[in-house]
């Protein structure tokens, strides 16, 4: 979360230092967002109601939007943040220009529900992301262990 703020604010200044000198502000808009996603896991799930996903998106362009996720795992995928240890639904993320958006264990995750089976530990979980711009990204999520921390990769 700290990431997207720090994304925002400077997005903001950019703006308005562009607007200021007069500068054409749609300079950086012809360039495309250049999407990378890495370190996606999901802690293998205890039940097959639920289970979580994450990952970091790194974008090298312009600003992108991720909309929406689908999985063979699961029809009913949501986006989720995390403010003041509450979970809340979100309708997309916003991929900064020149940063990330990570999805990280206490922070933004997606939420998986009614799974079409309970994911062991070693599978790899096949997802599809789909942003604005970029269109759909496909990921291969591998499923961790359910106290999987990737700071310490145990
Ligand atoms: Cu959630």
């Amino acid at each position: 979360m700290r990431h997207r703020r720090t994304g925002a604010a400077a997005l903001t200044i950019a703006t308005l230092a562009l607007a200021g000198c007069g500068a054409d502000s749609s300079a950086n808009t012809s360039a495309k967002p250049e999407l990378k996603v890495t370190g996606a896991y999901m802690p293998a799930p205890s039940m097959d109601s639920m289970a979580a996903g994450f990952f970091i998106v790194t974008n090298s362009g312009s600003a992108d939007t991720l909309t929406s996720v689908t999985s063979d795992l699961s029809d009913d995928i949501t986006l989720h943040s995390t403010k003041d240890g509450t979970m809340e639904e979100e309708k997309s993320f916003t991929v900064p220009a020149d940063g990330t958006l990570d999805f990280a264990s206490g922070g933004n995750h997606l939420m998986f529900e009614k799974l079409t089976h309970r994911p062991k530990q070693g599978e790899k979980v096949s997802v599809a992301l789909h942003f604005a711009k970029s269109g759909t990204v496909k990921i291969s999520m591998p499923v961790q262990s359910a106290t999987y921390n990737p700071k310490t990769g145990h």
